[in-house]
């Protein structure tokens, strides 16, 4: 209320001052206006008597100029007449008789200079303006005066009056003024702090209560927009202690973003996570004049990006969006998620050479396939692996110029675009704990021997001190590929290769989702209801909805996924009219011709299917080939009575995971294939093999025609297993055990103190690679250090 009073005192002084010169100025003005006005009309009738006067004057005639004299008096502020020759007074307005001097000083002056001349003053103690003017005989000489006297005190009144009215006003603005502070300060500062004073006391009590009421006040809108993510942190700190509390009654342990962070602040031991992906968690794009934040179809980073918030690490990444160089700051980082800054991106900028050769090429059209085994033909193109290198090498020199200063730093590489950044790595930081995640499945040795570079990528990978794949059968591929390409020794018990002095262990880390818990419930629709809303927006009436949500690639299974939809309806024909199949497909890729024409065959099977079957209002397959934020797909996942996962091999799936872990109603059925990661750890989703249409549209009969507590229960079991196994134990198991490993002392030609060391090493190896990156010759060549890396030398 102090402050308050203030800036009320601060607000009225402030009027007060302004009204205050501004009416000093215009009463000023009036006075100097009224005065010039009176003087002017003193002169006019002066010279309107000049001629009447000095003839009378000329005569003699007293009595005359007494009577003229006599008829001026007591008319519009005039106080009289009075007319002199050179030596007294001749005639006089009687009310003046007597009260003005002989010769009053401005007389004088006027017949001394032969000019009428002007003058305020106060007779009696009142406020009067003598006018004189000479009057003259015939030679023209001075014969005698006129003196013409008005009352001046109208002009005094009319400024008291001026400032009276002035003080009015003032005061009335004053008041309204104070008023509408009042008011204002009550009802945008006072009633929101109340509301939200109440509103953190019932946060306090453990309610989760609405809205806090700050938003309403523009002025207060970033304090609330931090209370209600501070909101948001307690009310998910609090639901995860009480899960934790629940899980410990029953006697289990479950892994949570809490004791994620716990754990990883332990492990680290204060030194920092840096993460590197090929893809970025936020991409900004422009759509116009707005800038758009999206985030990318993609499972890594649905796995990584709630790790990196629980630990505030770096993730280093390609910045492929449009508008991605205006969002960063001169180091080309920028902290993210952008509405609740966890942690920092730092962005690698590639040309369009790199992506086409090393991305689309090497990556997607080498790799990619040659892991998947789905019937297409991997590409291998020399000067595609020779950009592959170069890009991994680039993508080092950036992780190495953010791990300056980080002692012993952990590093967790991503991925099949980076199978030569772990040697990278640990030639210019050998106390660097790297590990590498091969999210996409590994081949038998037999099919991944085709790569022409299969030497130089098992070495690259092998520079690692941790190598983790989704399954066991993974990690046992790769151990045979090493084996059959490489000269090491493999403890096949432990999982272990060594080469010279360096120790690569190969383990499995199922990767997962994150599980939410039951408290955000609140207010969701139940299946059927939200079912409705689903298919009414669409324009499309069915009782029972199917979903597939995948990127559209061809390991993902979708055409077989949709014979299996067009052989269900045959097959069960009480379904059509029925049963719709919604499948929603980001597109992908689509620069890689593979990718374009699967797009195309996607939407021509949907097609054919739809003309086939369609009736109405009723359609069979609806194909939405757009990118869908995680809330629209969530809508989605809580509306299906069935998913179909239908890959022709994957590494793990993660919709299967994110389809059971919406599932909070307990409803809904999994038809999953048996060549992804997701099958070995989910045995109770209906498994079918996508290349036996008759048995994925048996699957779709049987789970839309299954016991409700069988479906209950199935649901349950699998719910439990990601419940369970959540994306925080992957990070937790993964991290924990790269921190756990031995990592060998630098060898002694490179090794001072390992901190130092690190130091200096780190900056030669930069050096190296951008030297490297400049001068492309030198990948060529034999003798250089950093070529040796990436040679595997
Ligand atoms: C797979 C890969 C990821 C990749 C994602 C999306 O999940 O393992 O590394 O990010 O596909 O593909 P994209 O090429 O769009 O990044």
């Amino acid at each position: 209320m102090r402050l308050l009073a203030r800036l009320i005192g601060w607000l009225v002084l402030c009027v007060l001052l302004v009204s205050v010169f501004s009416s000093y100025y215009q009463v000023q003005r009036e006075k100097r206006d009224s005065r010039k006005e009176l003087s002017k009309r003193a002169e006019v009738l002066a010279d309107s008597l000049q001629d009447n006067l000095e003839r009378l004057l000329h005569r003699h005639n007293k009595a005359e100029l007494q009577r003229l004299a006599q008829r001026f008096g007591n008319k519009e502020h005039l106080l009289g007449i009075s007319v002199y020759d050179r030596q007294s007074q001749l005639a006089v307005t009687p009310s003046l008789a007597g009260r003005i001097a002989e010769r009053p000083p401005v007389l004088v002056k006027a017949a001394r200079e032969n000019d009428g001349r002007g003058q305020f003053l106060r007779l009696e103690g009142v406020p009067v303006y003598y006018y004189a003017q000479p009057l003259h005989d015939d030679e023209g000489g001075v014969a005698g005066a006129l003196l013409v006297v008005h009352d001046a005190s109208y002009i005094s009144t009319a400024q008291a009056r001026a400032w009276r009215d002035m003080s009015v006003r003032a005061l009335a603005q004053m008041g309204l003024i104070a008023l509408i502070t009042v008011v204002m300060f009550q009802r945008s500062v006072v009633a929101p702090i109340a509301r939200t004073a109440a509103w953190m006391r019932e946060l306090r009590n453990g309610r989760t209560p609405g809205h806090s009421g700050l938003a309403e006040s523009d002025v207060l809108k970033p304090l609330a927009n931090e209370a209600h993510n501070f909101a948001r942190s307690l009310a998910a700190a609090r639901a995860s202690a009480e899960h934790e509390a629940r899980l410990r009654a029953d006697g289990e342990s479950s892994w949570t973003a809490q004791r994620l962070a716990i754990s990883l602040r332990t492990k680290l031991r204060g030194t920092r996570l840096f993460v590197i992906s090929n893809r970025e968690p936020y991409m900004h794009t422009r759509q116009g004049k707005t800038l758009q934040t999206v985030v990318p179809a993609s499972g890594l980073v649905t796995a990584l990006e709630p790790i990196l918030r629980a630990c505030d690490g770096t993730w280093v990444a390609h910045g492929s969006g449009d508008a991605d160089r205006e969002t960063v700051d001169p180091h080309h980082r920028l902290r993210v998620p952008p509405e609740d800054p966890r942690y920092t991106l730092r962005r690698v900028w590639l040309t369009r050479q790199e992506e086409e050769r090393y991305y689309l090429g090497f990556s997607n059209e080498g790799l990619w396939p040659l892991c998947h085994i789905a019937h297409t033909r991997p590409t291998f193109r020399a000067p595609d692996f020779e950009e592959y290198r170069r890009v991994n090498a680039k993508f080092a020199e950036a992780l190495l110029s953010e791990m300056a200063g980080v002692e012993q730093p952990i590093v967790m590489v991503q991925d099949y675009h980076f199978a030569l950044l772990p040697k990278l790595i640990k030639q210019a930081r050998p106390e660097a704990r790297v590990g590498i995640f091969w999210h996409i499945p590994w081949p038998n040795p037999e099919a991944f021997g085709i790569c022409p570079w299969q030497r130089e990528l098992l070495d690259g990978l092998l520079g690692a001190d941790l190598v983790g794949f989704h399954i066991e059968a993974h990690c046992d591929n790769f151990l045979e590929t090493v084996d059959r390409v490489l000269e090491s020794r493999i403890e096949w018990g432990r999982r272990t290769v060594n080469r010279g002095s360096h120790t690569t262990t190969v383990r499995p880390f199922p990767i997962s989702v994150v599980f939410p818990e039951a408290v955000e419930e609140t207010g969701r629709k139940n299946m059927h209801a939200q079912q409705a809303e689903l298919l009414n927006g669409m324009g499309v009436e069915a009782l029972y909805l199917g979903l597939g949500v995948d990127r559209v690639d061809y390991t993902k299974g979708i055409v077989e996924r949709l014979l299996g939809v067009e052989r269900f309806l045959e097959k069960y024909p009480q379904y059509q009219e029925k049963f719709s199949f919604v499948q929603i497909g980001a597109p992908s890729r689509t620069n890689i011709k593979r990718y374009h024409d699967f797009l195309e065959e996607v939407q021509a099977t949907a097609e054919r299917i739809n003309a086939r079957f369609r009736r109405d209002q009723w359609q069979p397959v609806i194909f939405r080939a757009r990118h869908h934020s995680h809330a629209e797909v969530e809508r989605f996942y809580r509306a299906a009575d069935v998913c179909l996962v239908t890959s022709l091999h994957d590494g793990m799936n993660l919709v299967a995971k994110e389809y059971i872990a919406s599932r909070h109603d307990e409803e809904g059925m999994l038809v999953l294939s048996p060549f992804t990661g997701a099958a070995r750890e989910l045995p109770d989703a209906l498994i079918a093999n996508p290349y036996d249409t008759e048995r994925l549209a048996d699957a779709i009969f049987q789970a839309l025609d299954m016991d409700p507590r069988e479906r209950r229960q199935r649901m349950r079991h699998m719910r439990r297993a990601v419940q369970q196994n959540n994306v925080y134990r992957w990070a937790g198991d993964l991290i924990g055990h790269l921190c756990e490993l031995r990592v060998e002392a630098p060898a002694p030609a490179r090794s001072r103190t390992a901190g130092a060391a690190a130091g200096a090493e780190s900056e030669v190896a930069v050096e190296e690679l951008v030297y490297q990156l400049h001068d492309p010759g030198a990948l060529g060549g034999g003798s250089h250090q950093v070529n040796a890396v990436l040679h595997g030398g």
